[in-house]
């Protein structure tokens, strides 16, 4: 992010189905020491459910911040396999990941269900980081800004800009995921100037201006840099490096080179 800009970098790892309890602490202790330095930017580490707890543990005197991969909207109740705002605040996290293009794709997660989870992230105090983004297919076929727009107004359509204030969006590109086509850092800028001109006329110009965008899709330590330079890019969501302490350390870092 360009200097001059107030806008505080988030740098957050997704690590989807990785990592056991054993191995969440010994990310910790690799990782912890090699960030304890950095004080330009948010750090978030999204483990699957079961390490949630350990990973709160190891974080504990650091300043990464421990967010969940998904959530259930309602309190509590017969949905079996579910897991509720209320039980991620108890188990020491701050943040959810919401509306993941994996979660899109193949457990049919709806606009409307993305709106009903973010609302849920927003009503226990978690700050929601919700992703949206285009296939292949629907940018090829001129449709990433049609695409957009419903999944912002899709699942922020019913909100204040008050309410609307705590949220990160993750901007990622569907076929950028895991593949090592990473959009060009203009590609994303791109996407996040059309992003951030949604939220100025659904909240105003100022709440756009203070809103958050994160980009993911095949982040390395390799492409950070570039990415992190336009003015338009707040943060990053990392999938594959940000299993590795040493690599997600490099992205956390990533002003020091
Ligand atoms: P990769 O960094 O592995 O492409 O994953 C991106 C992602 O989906 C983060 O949520």
């Amino acid at each position: 992010m360009a200097a001059g800009s107030a806008r505080v970098p988030v740098i957050a790892g997704n690590w989807k189905m990785h990592k056991t309890q054993a191995e969440t602490r010994e990310f910790f202790a690799a990782f912890l020491p090699l960030v304890a330095g950095a004080k330009h930017c948010e750090i978030v580490v999204a483990p699957p459910f079961t390490a949630l707890a350990a990973a709160v543990e190891a974080a504990r005197d650091s300043a990464v911040m421990i967010g969940a991969q998904d959530l259930y909207w309602e309190p509590q109740g017969a949905f079996t396999g579910e897991v509720s705002a209320g039980m991620l605040v108890e188990s020491g996290c701050r943040a959810v990941i919401v509306g993941h293009s994996e979660r899109r794709e193949h457990f049919g997660e709806t606009d409307d269900i993305v709106a009903r989870k973010t609302r849920a992230t927003l009503d226990a105090g978690l700050r929601p980081i919700v992703c949206v983004g285009e296939t292949l297919r629907e940018r090829e076929e001129g449709k990433m800004e049609e695409v957009l727009e419903r999944q912002f107004h899709g699942a922020f359509g019913a909100l204040t800009a008050q309410a609307f204030s705590p949220i990160l969006v993750a901007y990622e590109p569907v076929w950028a995921i895991g593949t090592g086509r990473t959009a060009t850092p203009q590609l994303a800028a791109e996407a996040h100037g059309f992003l951030r001109s949604l939220a100025a006329s659904r909240f105003g110009h100022e709440a756009a201006a203070r809103l958050r965008i994160l980009y993911g899709g095949s982040v390395k330590p390799a492409n950070i840099r570039g990415l992190m330079a336009m003015e338009e890019i707040d943060g990053a969501l990392v999938g594959g490096a940000s299993l590795e302490a040493m690599s997600f350390a490099e992205l956390v870092n990533y002003r020091e080179g």
